[in-house]
């Protein structure tokens, strides 16, 4: 398999990306796509089945590009998570060694708190594979219940009523719903959709433009626009995992960089001196300045900028670092601004195994990566969540 959940093959010595078929499966293919060092192919007919592989019910699957694994049993996909960092790991940095400690998995469905759905010619959906046409949706197996009522009741009124919306993110926490248009929508569109929070073109136009979740006893608002991680029982468990491991050592002052709405600084606040954090979304900023406000939380100062550029500004006694980038992961001026912080530990929490590959290696002269675990937030598909504790040597 390769990083993507693809099988891969050899025809005449050229390597080839099967979607949809497993280790050790045989099937007949058909080539879609030939490049100069490889090929793309889809199964055709099964031939022989792999044990792992289970019926998924989703009419979209393959086609939207939502679910890449749907098709492999849940265990299998664990266990092909952890294959992938443990290789990519032992591939890219001096840890030919190397093992995740454990991987915390999810085995339902339904837990996504938010979509982004596009409308062409009045349908609604999410865009095809490698295009912008869409596929048009009533249900997805991923998103929370709400969300797919929601999905239904704009399905609905698009059989009467045009809409000239391109974009709608719809998040749901707590069972509140807040819908984001892009553009304008009719009075009778608002009211239509019943109790929920709208914001269209940049306006709120129905209750607020944002909901609220509450995470480790404090109250987090998010906004249309802020980051805030898509499964909810899942993030439980990453943040449990560092503010256990904040708990056990005396940690006195932590950086809290790419901090989004605060989540991580504010959960693990209570149990050190003071916590600095660096996000560049302002929307995000102001949330995690009103939660600060609204939990009553003392410790804790966010900054906003871009954390190449502000850290220089915060560069001080810091004793731990805790980092949540983008799948770009760190630029090589926020490593080198690290290391001469020399904090005596640092958390990396990645979603990307190749760019967290990297930052490890550009850190190693200084840290030595002791642990990592993983915990799966986005079932049947090829993503997963780490967290890497990495201490100074
Ligand atoms: C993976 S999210 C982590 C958010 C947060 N730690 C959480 O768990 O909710 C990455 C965050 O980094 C922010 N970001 C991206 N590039 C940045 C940069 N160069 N400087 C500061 N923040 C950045 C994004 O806006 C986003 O909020």
């Amino acid at each position: 398999m390769d990083d993507f959940g693809r099988g891969i093959c050899f025809i005449n010595d050229k390597i080839t990306f099967v979607e949809n078929a497993l280790e050790g499966e045989i099937v007949d293919l058909e080539i879609i796509a030939s490049k100069k060092k490889y090929q793309e192919a889809k199964v055709l007919n099964l031939k022989k089945e792999s044990k792992d592989r289970v019926e998924y019910a989703c009419p979209y699957s393959f086609n939207c590009g939502g679910c890449h694994i749907a098709h492999m049993t849940y265990e299998a996909q664990l266990k092909f998570k952890k294959r992938k960092v443990e290789n990519i790991v032992r591939r890219y940095t001096s840890y030919k060694d190397f093992s995740i400690h454990s991987i915390f998995g999810c085995r339902n469905l339904y837990y996504r708190n938010k979509i982004t759905l596009h409308i062409k010619k009045q349908q609604l959906g999410y865009y095809q594979k490698k295009t912008n046409q869409v596929i048009a949706i009533d249900h997805c197996l991923l998103v929370h219940p709400k969300i797919n009522r929601v999905i239904k009741k704009i399905n609905q009124y698009l059989k009467k009523k045009p809409l000239y919306v391109k974009e709608i993110v719809i998040r749901c926490i707590n069972e509140d719903l807040l819908l984001w248009m892009d553009q304008d929508v009719p009075q009778d569109f608002i009211d239509y959709m019943g109790n929920v929070n709208i914001v269209a073109n940049g306006k709120t136009v129905l209750n607020h433009n944002f909901i609220e979740d509450d995470l480790f006893g404090n109250t987090f608002l998010i906004k249309e626009n802020s980051f805030y991680q898509v499964n909810k029982k899942q993030v439980e468990k990453l943040y449990g995992l560092i503010i256990d491991y904040v708990k056990e050592e005396p940690y006195q002052n932590v950086l809290d960089l790419y901090c989004g709405t605060g989540t991580i600084g504010i959960s693990v606040s209570s149990y050190v001196k003071k916590v600095v954090g660096i996000e560049c979304n302002s929307a995000s900023v102001s949330s995690a300045n009103k939660k600060k406000k609204r939990n009553h939380i003392v410790n804790i100062e966010f900054i906003e900028g871009k954390v190449e550029d502000q850290l220089e500004r915060v560069k001080g006694r810091f004793d731990l670092v805790i980092v949540d980038p983008p799948r770009s992961g760190l630029d090589k001026h926020s490593v080198s601004i690290i290391k001469e912080i020399r904090p005596k530990a640092i958390v990396y929490v990645s979603c990307d195994p190749m760019t967290l590959a990297r930052d490890i290696e550009l850190l190693k002269d200084q840290y030595e990566l002791k642990k990592m675990d993983l915990v799966d937030m986005f079932k049947n598909t090829y993503h997963v969540e780490s967290v890497s504790y990495l201490f100074q040597k």
